[in-house]
């Protein structure tokens, strides 16, 4: 059996950082190299002040604090990192193509392929290379060919091993994962040396039962299957929102009544302005396009209707807001607490806070934005991202502050478009004071008790119940 020594990872983001971290700490004895094109970023993960790494998740910097500069390197000379290990992960972005073939469905496989050719063109001794960003199906099959054809008689080991963390509690799954899958060429001595190899890692850990091992095309296609049963779930709740809203029916109530059931389970019931992230949307419309390509249209159709009301739900949520305000807007101050697309990260991509602004700048609202981790400078830059008006537009007509009373002081209206845990905790009697009347509240994560607001004089909406 082959002992690993050194990991190499490439992509320092939200997966390779922090599971590289764990991995790090659970095996001392293995040197882990995350390696990134990025010198920014890798610069970030070397501050000396470990609260500086560029990703936030509880419990993260903790992690690497402990195995950094011991068995945990963060560097941006790839080829070097390449060429010691013996194991390589691959972790970088694997965005919905922007052009081309497949554009704004197909996964973007550039950064793959160029991984792929870099290890190729570097490798001087045989190498297992574990995908460990989301990809189509089949993917493999492609890597194998870059491998094989453009490599100097060094063997490769393809492994498929999905990363299944969420963010917010990336170390908590990490340490503890429901499963971990490991594909790989079953037929073969060297596939099933190459699988044993990395349960070996992962084995540091997790119990032997937890971890799956797999045909390499089940494992891809597991990994697009969880996410999009996941937003399924999501989509699915949030339909129901819209029917209670219109029949009197509680969407909370609701989802109480069939998380009951073992069979539906209570988890990702919570109705919500619509999900975002860096993959839902990526990994839904990257299976509708596969199945597309396969000629599944219904198959195709299925999955894209998960997508179709999740930008309903946006949509519907910024528009009850211009007509609860008398159907205009134009020159309000509407103050939105949160920007990123969940809490406890400073993850922003997808995030609905960013759709909801887009909509409300439209119609010419005075937007201020409050978000404890997320910087001014992301918010700008995923406005600008949309290209929907000027970066001196969205300068000039969206402010962002590091103080929530000073984001909802005389503000006609506060969105809450992140969950973060603070927002239960602040002076709604004293926002309310504050504010332009009547003072209204749009709960987009109904984390705030309707009832109460009420009390305090706010004209108030919850998602998924009548007002
Ligand atoms: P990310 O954008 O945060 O990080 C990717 C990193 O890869 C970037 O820092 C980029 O500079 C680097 N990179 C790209 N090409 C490179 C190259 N040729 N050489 C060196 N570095 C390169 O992305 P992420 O959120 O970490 O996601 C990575 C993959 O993991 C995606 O396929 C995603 O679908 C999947 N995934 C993400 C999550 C999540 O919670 N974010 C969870 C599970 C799976
Ligand atoms: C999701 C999956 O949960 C992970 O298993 C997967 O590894 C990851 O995608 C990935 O492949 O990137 P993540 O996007 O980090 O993780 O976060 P989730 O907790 O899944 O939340 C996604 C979105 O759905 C968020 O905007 C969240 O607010 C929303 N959501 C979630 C709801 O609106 N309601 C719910 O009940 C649950």
């Amino acid at each position: 059996m082959q002992k690993i020594k050194n990991i190499c990872c490439i992509g320092a983001g939200y997966v390779g950082g922090p599971t590289m971290a764990v991995i790090a700490q659970k095996c001392p004895e293995i040197n882990v190299t995350v390696v990134d094109i990025n010198e920014k970023r890798i610069a970030a993960w070397n501050d000396e002040n470990v609260e500086n790494i560029p990703i936030y998740e509880p419990g993260l910097s903790d992690v690497v604090k402990e195995s950094r500069g011991r068995n945990l390197f963060f560097s941006t000379d790839v080829d070097a990192a390449i060429k010691n290990a013996e194991m390589i992960f691959i972790s970088v972005n694997t965005p919905t193509k922007t052009y081309g073939v497949g554009k704004g469905m197909a996964a973007d496989l550039k950064w793959i392929e160029l991984c792929a050719r870099q290890i190729a063109r570097v490798s001087i001794t045989d190498k297992i290379v574990v995908e460990k960003s989301t990809l189509p199906v089949r993917t493999a099959e492609a890597l194998k060919s870059i491998l094989e054809n453009t490599g100097n008689g060094v063997k490769f080991q393809i492994l498929s091993n999905p990363e299944f963390l969420a963010e917010g509690t990336a170390v908590e799954d990490l340490m503890d994962p429901d499963r971990v899958l490991i594909g790989g060429d079953i037929d073969t001595e060297e596939g099933r040396t190459a699988i044993q190899t990395l349960v070996d890692v992962y084995a540091h850990w997790v119990n032997k039962e937890n971890i799956l091992t797999t045909n390499v095309w089940s494992s891809e296609l597991s990994k697009l299957t969880a996410n999009a049963f996941l937003a399924q779930r999501v989509s699915s709740i949030n339909a129901m929102s819209e029917l209670c809203e219109k029949t009197g029916a509680d969407v909370n109530e609701v989802a109480r009544a069939i998380g009951m059931d073992s069979r539906i389970g209570s988890k990702f019931l919570k109705s919500s302005v619509g999900f975002g992230g860096s993959c839902f949307q990526k990994d839904i419309l990257n299976l509708v396009y596969i199945a597309k390509r396969f000629g599944l249209q219904e198959v195709a159709d299925y999955w894209e209707q998960v997508i179709i009301m999740n930008d309903h739900q946006k949509r519907r949520f910024a528009m009850n807001i211009v007509e609860s305000l008398f159907n205009t807007v134009s020159g309000k101050k509407i103050a939105l607490l949160g920007w990123a697309f969940k809490k406890d990260t400073n993850d922003t991509r997808e995030s609905a806070a960013i759709y909801v602004a887009d909509y409300l700048l439209n119609e010419h609202a005075e937007v201020v934005v409050y978000d404890p981790k997320v910087k001014p400078e992301q918010i700008y830059a995923d406005l600008d991202y949309l290209g929907t008006r000027t970066e001196e537009e969205n300068r000039a007509l969206l402010t962002v502050v590091n103080e929530p009373y000073k984001a909802c002081k005389e503000a006609h209206a506060v969105a809450i478009l992140t969950e973060w845990d603070e927002f239960k905790a602040y002076d709604w009697q004293h926002i309310y004071d504050a504010m332009l009347k009547p003072a209204f509240v749009f709960d987009g994560r109904n984390i705030l008790d309707i009832n109460d607001l009420k009390r305090i004089g706010f004209v108030a909406h919850g998602i998924g119940m009548t007002q």
